[in-house]
């Protein structure tokens, strides 16, 4: 198909499916019901997927709060107007605590520094700023040990201008495997997390804990929120997870992928039998063969482990890729697929007609999970909500 609209300028871009998300967001709203919040997580570029073009759906969709890793993140959603309460769930620089506060982002917290640069930047600003504190699961990444939770908790709230919002905590291996025997043993940490500090006489309004596979797995990670990403975006956290759903009998989940990577051919060239095709000439053509040139390379996160491997769809047909993924073009065989031509529309990844190549396919081929293929779409390629 030729392209037209918004789109054609453009020799690649991203396309956003309301409907696909807006689904899924209600798929996880019927799950959790209407009593917790559900918290959709926009990190890393809503996981390539175009962090304002995502909130703004998910937000209209019914997210109640937004996950972000960085300060950056929270700073582009607050300039871009949302007003919706941001949490980040990543690491922010002591010396740039105060730009949090400034800006009303929620931070996860889990070391006296960032407590006491906090408890500063408050004072100075004279704001007040709201804290999620980090229980440590076990999976040894950040938190505060569990031991150490009712003293930090206390130490939190005895500056002024903190507010103990949040206690969170986050399973280390509940999407990669069907033996669920270490997150439910770091649910019980949690548990015992939360008793300890009721115990203490330590109110924490909000406790959250579930992500993706948790939502879909075990409603008793629920607690007061649920913080859900890559479900969000239509893709299973992993095949345990969806094998882990089917065989509970849970209530079927349909997600709809949200994306499509689409680029524009840059040319067409046919070359005769033994040719050699790309960077270290690692394809020769076996027949006379045309080339479709696709000007996406591993610059916008097209992985080069998917140099002769991968297919893209051309004409809702599948194209082979042909030799190395090279950093701003890779190349398909469209022998097989009549009339191609220059600007001729490519589906990297998505559906044309009947076909679909999923972040799934991409990932097992290029030895990763679906989140790295999605996520690392470069940001630069323009995203178009459809
Ligand atoms: C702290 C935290 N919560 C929630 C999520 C969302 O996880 P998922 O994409 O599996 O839903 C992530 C993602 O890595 C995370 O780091």
């Amino acid at each position: 198909m030729k392209g037209g609209g918004g789109r054609a300028g453009l020799a690649q871009w991203v396309e956003v499916s309301r409907k696909a998300l807006t689904h899924n967001l209600a798929e996880f709203r019927r799950r959790v019901g209407r009593d917790r919040k559900l918290l959709a997580v926009v990190k890393a570029n809503a996981y390539g997927h175009g962090i304002l073009e995502v909130s703004r759906i998910a937000i209209g969709a019914g997210a109640d709060w937004l996950g972000v890793n960085s300060l950056e993140e929270g700073i582009e959603l607050r300039r871009a107007g949302v007003r919706t309460p941001i949490l980040v769930l990543g690491y922010v620089p002591l010396g740039r605590l105060g730009d949090a506060v400034a800006r009303g982002l929620r931070l996860t917290v889990y070391n006296k520094a960032s407590v006491d640069g906090l408890a500063a930047a408050c004072r100075r600003l004279k704001k007040k700023a709201r804290v999620h504190v980090k229980v440590e699961p076990g999976t040894n990444r950040q938190g505060v040990l569990e031991g150490e939770l009712p003293a930090f908790a206390r130490s939190i709230q005895r500056r002024p201008g903190l507010v103990l919002e949040g206690l969170s905590s986050h399973f280390a291996n509940i999407e990669d495997t069907t033996d669920h025997s270490f997150p439910q043993r770091q649910l019980a940490a949690f548990e015992r997390s939360v008793r300890g500090l009721e115990k203490a006489g330590i109110e924490v309004p909000i406790t959250h804990m579930s992500c993706t596979a948790a939502t879909i797995l075990f409603p008793e990670t629920y607690f007061d929120m649920v913080r859900v990403g890559i479900g969000l975006y239509g893709l299973w956290p992993s095949k345990e997870t969806y094998l882990s759903c089917a065989l509970d009998k849970r209530e079927p989940l349909t997600l709809e992928p949200v994306l499509t990577w689409k680029a524009r051919i840059a040319q067409v060239k046919r070359i005769a039998k033994g040719g050699a095709v790309g960077y270290g000439c690692t394809f020769r053509a076996t027949r006379r063969t045309t080339l479709a040139v696709i000007p996406v390379g591993y610059y916008d996160g097209y992985d080069r482990g998917l140099s002769n491997t991968a297919h893209v769809l051309v004409r809702g047909q599948r194209a082979p890729l042909r030799g190395r993924v090279a950093m701003n073009f890779s190349t398909a065989d469209v022998t097989d697929i009549p009339g191609v031509g220059i600007e001729d529309e490519v589906v990297l990844l998505g559906a044309d007609g009947r076909e679909r190549i999923t972040a799934e396919q991409l990932a097992a081929l290029a030895g990763t999970i679906s989140h790295e293929i999605v996520a690392r779409i470069n940001p630069l390629v323009p995203r178009i909500v459809v």
